[in-house]
Formats: C-alpha cells, sequence, structure tokens
C-alpha cells in the first residue's frame, strides 16, 4: 500500500484530495494547524491518519515526515497543498508581518515539506497547489499572487533537480468554492462565477481529481508541469 502525505488536509482542496487518495486504498496523512480540527476529520473519516504541523515549520516538517516513514516504511507522494491568505489589499499598503506569513507558509513552506519529505525518503512525486494568480496578477491579491508564482517556479525548478527519480508538478486552480476563497463569492457567488468560461466556480472534487492524476502512476512521464484547471478564467 503506498503513502500519501497531504498539508492542511482538514478542509477544501486537502480533505477532497486525502479523500480521493484514500478511495484508492492509499495510506492517507493530513495535516493540520490545530488540534481540534485534525481530531474532528479523523474522526469523521477512520482511515485517514494525520500530524498537527504548522505549514512552516521545518521543524514540523522534519519530525512528520519521519514519523510517517516509522509508522510505514515510506512517503511515496507529498502534496504540498496547504495555503493562506491573511494579505488582501494592496502591496503598498499591507502590514509586512501579512506579507511575511503569507509567503512563508504559500512559499517556503512546499520548499520545507519538500527537503524533509526527499530527506525522510520520498520515492514518487511532489505535488504543489498553486493558483491562476501566480499567472496573471489580480488587484488586491499581490502578496498571494507572488507567493504562488514562486511557487510555480519553484515546482520546474524541483522538478530539475529531483529527476529523474522524483517527478515534480503543480496545478493552477481559478475560483473553488471554499472557505479560502469565500471573501470572492460570499457577496454574489454568480458574479463570481461569471468570471470563468463555464460560468461556475470549481469544488473541491474537481480538483482532487487531478491533483490524483498527476501524482500517481498513470502520470509517470510528467514532471515540472503546472496545470492550469480554471474553468475558462484565462480564457
Ligand atoms: N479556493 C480557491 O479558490 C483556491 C484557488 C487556487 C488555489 N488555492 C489553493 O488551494 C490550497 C487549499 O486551499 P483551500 O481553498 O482548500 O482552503 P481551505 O478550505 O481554507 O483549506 C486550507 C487548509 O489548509 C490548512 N492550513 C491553513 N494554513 C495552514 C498552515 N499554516 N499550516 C498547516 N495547515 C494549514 C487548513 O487547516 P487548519 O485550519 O485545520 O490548520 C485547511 O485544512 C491552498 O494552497 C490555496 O492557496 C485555492
Amino acid at each position: 500500500m503506498k503513502t500519501v502525505l497531504v498539508t492542511g488536509g482538514t478542509r477544501g482542496i486537502g480533505l477532497a484530495t486525502a479523500l480521493r487518495f484514500s478511495e484508492n486504498n492509499w495510506n492517507v496523512y493530513i495535516t493540520s494547524r490545530k488540534e481540534e480540527n485534525l481530531a474532528e476529520v479523523l474522526g469523521e473519516h477512520s482511515h485517514l491518519k494525520g500530524f498537527v504541523a504548522n505549514a512552516d515549520s521545518e521543524e514540523a516538517a522534519i519530525e512528520t515526515c519521519d514519523a510517517i516513514v516509522k509508522e510505514t516504511n515510506s512517503i511515496d507522494v507529498l502534496i504540498n497543498n496547504a495555503g493562506t491568505n491573511p494579505s488582501g489589499g494592496y502591496l503598498m499598503d499591507v502590514d509586512i508581518s501579512r506579507i511575511q506569513k503569507t509567503w512563508d507558509v504559500n512559499l517556503l513552506g512546499p520548499l520545507l515539506w519538500a527537503r524533509a519529505a526527499v530527506k525522510a525518503g520520498l520515492k514518487e512525486s511532489i505535488l504543489n497547489v498553486a493558483s491562476v494568480g501566480g499567472i496573471k496578477p489580480a488587484s488586491y491579491m499581490g502578496a498571494y499572487n507572488i507567493s504562488k508564482a514562486g511557487l510555480i517556479y519553484m515546482t520546474k525548478q524541483l522538478a530539475k533537480e529531483l529527476a529523474p527519480n522524483i517527478r515534480v508538478n503543480g496545478i493552477a486552480p481559478a475560483v473553488v468554492k471554499t472557505k479560502l476563497s469565500k471573501m470572492l463569492w460570499e457577496n454574489d457567488e454568480q458574479a463570481t462565477a461569471d468570471l470563468h468560461a463555464l460560468k461556475k466556480l470549481g469544488t473541491p472534487e474537481d480538483i482532487s481529481n487531478l491533483i490524483y492524476f498527476l501524482s500517481n502512476e498513470e502520470a509517470s512521464w510528467i514532471t515540472g508541469e503546472v496545470v492550469t484547471i480554471d474553468g475558462g478564467y484565462l480564457l
């Protein structure tokens, strides 16, 4: 049985991804910042396992990856999903501490978890959850979008550095209906949906299907790609 580690797996895209792997008989570990969130999800889904671990902590990344290898003998796939956006606003105005947190969790974090997983013996692939914001600028999302643009570049850099043994890919979603994006759709969902050619928001399951495909053997000749999944937003 193969093992996958999904950072930030208590809700949204991360939880849908954890369940997608689990349905396919993977051994699935998730992380969360909060003991109570983790306990609730593990209580509901007894086949999942997890650790409290902040995505921007090198120590937590190393401890988590080492603990998983101790329990299961291997980590096959890492999904760098955890992300945050406390930094809405114009780059000239947003508190530097909020920008720093965004870049720590969204950009440095995936590198810390990639390093920890590789050092622990990661076998197959890494998948980074970026964003269309990393491709096309949007007002008010500058700090977040810069972190995702960096993550897109990092995906390609790591793909080159970790080949031929480990594949590294990414995805770039537009607006997916989750807690993180709530401020973009809660006032007028259809107006936000209309920004996408398909006139609907993405669902966590739309995204987890692509993550699952890119992360396992069916995509064994794909590396260094960041696949846009945006309902036609960029058209
Ligand atoms: N939703 C969208 O429209 C959209 C579009 C493009 C890209 N994305 C990206 O997709 C990824 C998942 O987002 P989502 O929309 O599914 O968000 P979400 O529903 O808010 O879920 C975020 C998950 O990340 C965890 N998390 C947040 N900060 C963390 C930290 N510092 N350390 C560890 N875990 C942390 C949360 O768990 P706890 O609260 O339990 O810690 C939660 O499980 C993110 O990287 C996001 O940037 C989302």
